[in-house]
């Protein structure tokens, strides 16, 4: 849908737009006629990333330096969005993540994790969900992660928060089935980008077979946005892998909410 004032598809919102795969998405929203507002920590990089995009392509954009993983940072782009009725997209793609033991986990580390892929992302997500719903449009483009749906020890903290956006996610969709408003979860698997290296594990010791180039994770989940899925899996092959998981995982709900009896191998029948 376009804007009424500008006539372009209005403004994208790229957390995380300094590096990877929000870099790209940056890239591919301008392509598609997006005024962007791009937001990371490191303002010289969004700078040099804006001017680039302002060469290439015929639309504004913005950026604002803010660190979401901080009360201040977040409030600043929170009132930024709030403050923005052109919002048409919102790409919650910030991220961090680090490898190794919990025991190895400080209380910093876990805390940042949490702040930045939790309580940002739904925050953020808070902040356009009510213009989104008084224009009845929008998109909402979560990224979460290939371990958001299976505990993976490599990444103990990472992998909780990255389920929790899959639940809150599938949560938005549920609430906000009947409207224009369109919300996607992204799960990449692993992925070229600067985030490995940050997370204290080089890429280079993966099999470079298993891993994806940015664009490719970035191009197959727009066309998976455009195909109207709801969960975008870039390098799933067999896609009835995922309607079993979410059937299984329906059956299970329905199976344990709707009896109040302890199940009979405890044994406890009175
Ligand atoms: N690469 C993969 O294999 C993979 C796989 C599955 C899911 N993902 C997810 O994909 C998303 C993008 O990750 P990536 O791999 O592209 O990593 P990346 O290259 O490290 O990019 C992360 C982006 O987030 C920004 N960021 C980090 N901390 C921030 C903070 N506190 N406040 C604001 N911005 C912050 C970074 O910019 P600044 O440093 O300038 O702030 C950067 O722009 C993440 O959600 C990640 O979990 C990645």
């Amino acid at each position: 849908m376009s804007n009424v004032n500008t006539g372009t598809p209005g403004t994208a919102v790229v957390t995380g737009a300094s590096a990877g795969i929000g870099k790209v998405y940056a890239d591919r929203l301008a392509a598609r006629g997006y005024d962007l507002l791009l937001l990371a920590r490191r303002a010289d990089r969004l700078q040099a990333i804006g001017a680039d995009l302002r060469s290439r392509y015929p639309v504004r954009v913005e950026s604002l330096a803010a660190d979401l993983a901080t009360p201040g940072g977040l409030a600043l782009a929170v009132q930024k969005l709030t403050a923005d009725p052109s919002i048409a997209v919102l790409v919650n793609n910030a991220g961090a993540s680090r490898v190794g033991s919990l025991a190895q986990t400080t209380s910093e580390q876990l805390s940042a994790m949490v702040a930045l892929n939790v309580t940002a992302l739904s925050t953020l997500t808070l902040a356009v969900l009510s213009g989104f719903q008084e224009r009845d449009s929008g998109t909402i483009i979560n990224i979460g992660s290939m371990v958001g749906f299976a505990p993976t020890a490599f990444v103990p903290i990472y992998g909780p928060t990255k389920a929790y956006i899959l639940n809150f996610t599938q949560v938005l969709q549920q609430q906000l089935a009947d409207t224009g408003i369109r919300v996607q979860l992204v799960a990449p698997s692993a992925t070229v980008s600067e985030g490995w290296d940050v997370a204290g594990y080089s890429l280079s010791n993966l099999d470079p077979a298993i891993v994806m180039s940015t664009e490719d994770c970035v191009d197959a989940a727009l066309r998976g946005l455009d195909m109207g899925e709801l969960i975008t899996l870039p390098s799933l092959q067999d896609d009835s892998l995922l309607r079993n998981f979410e059937t299984a995982s329906g059956a299970l709900f329905e199976a344990a909410f709707l009896t109040g009896q302890p199940a009979a191998r405890y044994g406890l029948s009175r």
